[in-house]
């Protein structure tokens, strides 16, 4: 595996950036492809990360052929008239997100067999929510020999109230509710851009959803459903890591065709902490001030703070002048990075999900290790800053959600290299 050694100091990020599609959007839309019986669905602006590779090996196996030509970022999936039932563990095991497939196996085949999803360093995460909605949609869940066997004759409409607006467990529903008899209703269900991105396709495909985007999401069931084309929307954990990137440095960049509207809190908390904003024609102007202030921060569900920031936040928190507070209320594990980032220096105390972060202009350069993938980002942007050199080792989290990180990085200015790591671990 590689390693990245970054070297801080004096770098000023200056510069224009190109933002991938979304991660957490074509993943879903890949499972999507699944309720197709016949025609193609075209997906362009589509991320070149492992998790998309990992998606596309599943689908493939469960019956959608898909061709994926990364030059022009784009993926034929070619429906089949049939779709397997199990999506075995080798798949799944790879990768939690791969569950939201049990959804359209579930709506084609009136029975779905998915490996149960590892836990992953953030949480246990659980599919309580996802597993309810199905048995209120007339499904029998069974589990054995590490397999969920969901068994339905034909999935019915239901009245389906989300205990947390669980984000899979929204989408999950939504595509098993598409090809159900009768009309089902998500109520407290998610709201990030990426579930309006999966209406937006399945509609297209024809599907009849309505009020993604919203806490009532309510969706007719139709008969068949066929190809369609889609730009998968643009990333904006991606166009928020690098926001902070510019804020952390006293930098000036061009976030290029920023969706302003995506990333509501995380603009606010930063001009809060003296970041300058600027909408022009071709994107979004940041401008990181001399000194960064403290701020407190809370993740909640969209259109809250996102828990995906949360990371790349408190390494902005780490450098501002003050005590700051980060509260994160969506995982129950996920201040891992703030144990790496004492190793440079940060001085902060946790208890349970809350994290008093001291301020400090002269962190030092070490040797860390990411501990999922946003913390990966969160601790490049600390290095970018901190007196000396930092190496960040375990980048197979990096590449699941980042493509062309520290050359993007290095673009702007910044002096970064990735490297073979002779002595690293995975
Ligand atoms: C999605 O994960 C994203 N992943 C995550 O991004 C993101 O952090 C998360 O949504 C929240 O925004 C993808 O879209 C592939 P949840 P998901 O279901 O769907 C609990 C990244 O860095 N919960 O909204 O798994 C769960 O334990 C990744 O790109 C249940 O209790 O998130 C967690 O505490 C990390 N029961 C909370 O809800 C359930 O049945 C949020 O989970 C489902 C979830």
């Amino acid at each position: 595996m590689d390693k990245i050694i970054v070297k801080g100091g004096q770098t000023k990020l200056q510069g224009e950036v190109e933002i991938e599609g979304a991660k957490n959007a074509v993943l879903p839309l890949l499972a999507a492809t699944l309720l197709a019986s016949k025609g193609e669905v075209v997906l362009t602006n589509v991320p070149i990360l492992s998790d998309v590779f990992m998606m596309n090996n599943l689908v493939d196996h469960l019956g959608t052929s898909i061709s994926f030509d990364q030059e022009a970022k784009k993926i034929i999936a070619k429906a089949n008239s049939e779709i397997k039932t199990t999506a075995p563990y080798e798949y799944v095991s790879k990768m939690r997100a791969s569950i939201v497939v049990m959804g359209p196996i579930l709506a084609r085949n009136g029975q779905a067999r998915v490996s149960m999803p590892g836990g992953c360093s953030i949480g246990s995460r659980p599919i309580d929510l996802h597993l309810r909605g199905f048995e209120q949609m007339g499904a029998t869940i069974t589990q054995n020999a590490g397999y969920i066997e969901a068994k339905a004759d034909k999935l019915k409409g239901a009245h389906i109230y989300l205990d947390f607006p669980s984000v899979g467990a929204t989408q999950n529903l939504i595509l098993a509710a598409t090809l159900a008899e009768g009309v089902t209703t998500l109520e407290n269900a998610a709201r990030e851009p990426e579930i309006v991105d999966l209406a937006n396709l399945l509609n297209k495909m024809g599907a009849n959803v309505k009020g993604a985007g919203t806490d009532t999401i309510i969706i007719k069931g139709v008969e068949k459903m066929h190809g369609a084309k889609h730009s998968v929307v643009q990333d904006r954990i991606e166009a928020g890591t690098f926001m902070v990137a510019a804020a952390m440095t006293q930098g000036d960049v061009l976030i290029k065709d920023a969706i302003a509207e995506h990333n509501r809190p995380l603009i606010s908390k930063l001009s809060e902490m003296g970041v300058n904003f600027t909408q022009e024609e071709t994107g979004l102007r940041v401008v990181g001030p001399e000194k960064l202030k403290a701020t407190s921060v809370k993740t909640l569900p969209h259109p809250g703070f996102p828990t995906d920031m949360q990371s790349q936040m408190a390494a902005a928190q780490a450098i501002a002048a003050g005590e700051s507070v980060m509260v994160e209320t969506v995982f129950e594990n996920r201040f891992k990075h703030l144990e790496e980032m004492r190793r440079m220096g940060l001085e902060v105390d946790i208890t349970r999900n809350t994290a008093l972060i001291q301020g400090n202009s002269n962190l030092q350069g070490a040797a860390v290790k990411s501990t999922d993938l946003r913390a990966s980002a969160a601790l490049i942007l600390l290095g970018l800053v901190a007196k000396g050199q930092t190496t960040v080792r375990r980048l197979s989290h990096l590449d699941r959600g980042y493509y062309k990180f520290h050359e993007k990085l290095k673009a702007l200015g910044a002096d970064i290299v990735r490297v073979k790591d002779e002595d690293g671990e995975e």
